[in-house]
């Protein structure tokens, strides 16, 4: 494997797979054969969907994976000659920003447009959502009743003092779960709603989502927030020890009398130089066939965005749910709020 401009591992995938030499890994020019990627999803979570699109077309994929803000800053930096033709990333969060930041450009879609549902995408079609994950509440069986449980809202109530596992607020999940709770409630409240929900830490927020989950099963918690997929990984795993974690929780849905639980997208956006356009809306109209949704259920279960498609096995164990619907554009226009809300707060 060799390394790409910024020291990034990249990868050569599909029919034309090459060893490349040279300091720049994908070439700036229209290639109608080639779409070029950076994707801010791990390589195991991307690269097979890709060689299948490889295999089907003839269309060789090349792949730069990385931490999603180097690779937006790449972007920036880049500019009108970077390679890219599509930028893949989670969390509507950091796609909006990618929106902001000018590095990305309307697709027009047909295909896209009708089988991605409205909230789960751009207002102005800069970038659609592929998969969804549900940011929910795990509780930690026998100790807690979910008849206890609620809402996110609840979770300020003292009764949970010293009970809540979750991690930091620079973590754009947190950000784009307050996000969504200043749509619903408003900026005043879910300060103070922050404010409980910090008073009932149970350690100073450290880590992931599955040290989140661990901890509550090793008792220094009783609630962890997570999203689903690291939990359906824990439960799939093959280590015992992981699945022994998995057995002492349980999700929780909340908010099921009101808006439903917070959702949250992984997506793709055209690049604004993009110069294989037309090969990069076929890769992402690819993204969205029914076998590549039904794909990311399996491989990192992950809930389909579009309608009808096969959720997988492991997230049927958890069972059905009311999805908050707000428009993910809204998580992006609020998220300098959050961040700012979630500092008043304490959260650290
Ligand atoms: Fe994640």
């Amino acid at each position: 494997m060799k390394k790409g401009i910024l020291g990034k591992a990249f990868i050569s995938v599909g029919v034309a797979a090459v060893s490349i030499t040279g300091l720049l890994p994908i070439s700036a020019v229209a290639d109608e054969g080639l779409v070029n990627v950076y994707s801010a999803r791990k390589e195991a979570l991307i690269k097979p969907l890709f060689d299948r699109f490889t295999e089907e077309t003839g269309i060789a994929v090349n792949l730069v994976t990385g931490k999603a803000d180097a690779l937006l800053k790449r972007l920036e930096v880049e500019g009108s000659a970077s390679p890219a033709d599509l930028f893949v990333t989670v969390d509507a969060g950091r796609l909006h920003r990618a929106k902001q930041a000018g590095v990305l450009q309307v697709s027009n879609s047909d295909v896209l447009n009708k089988l991605i549902p409205t909230n789960l995408k751009d207002s102005d079609n800069y970038w659609y959502g592929m998969t969804q994950r549900a940011r929910t509440i795990f509780y930690v069986k026998g100790k807690v009743d979910p008849s206890q449980l609620t809402t996110y809202e609840a979770l300020a109530d003292p009764k949970w003092k010293g009970r809540i596992c979750v991690r930091s607020s620079n973590n754009i999940y947190n950000q784009s779960l307050v996000a969504s709770m200043i749509d619903a409630n408003g900026i005043k409240a879910t300060e103070q709603w922050a404010k409980g929900l910090v008073a009932n830490f149970a350690k100073p927020p450290a880590g992931g989502d599955t040290d989140q989950l661990r901890a509550a099963a090793a008792g220094v918690c009783d609630i962890a927030i997570a999203n689903t997929y690291y939990f359906g990984r824990l439960l799939k795993s093959n280590k015992e020890e992981s699945q022994a974690v998995a057995s002492k929780l349980a999700a929780f849905w909340p908010n099921q009398d009101d808006r439903g639980v917070h959702m949250n997208v992984s997506g793709v956006g055209l690049t604004k130089h993009a110069r294989n356009a037309d090969n990069a809306i076929r890769l992402m109209e690819f993204m969205a066939s029914d076998q590549s949704q039904a794909w990311y259920g399996d491989e990192n279960n992950e809930y389909p965005v579009v309608d009808g498609a096969e959720i997988s096995a492991t997230l049927n164990e958890l069972g059905r749910f009311k999805a908050d619907d707000i428009e993910l554009s809204k998580l992006g226009e609020n998220n300098r709020a959050a961040v700012e809300l979630m500092d008043r707060a304490g959260w650290k």
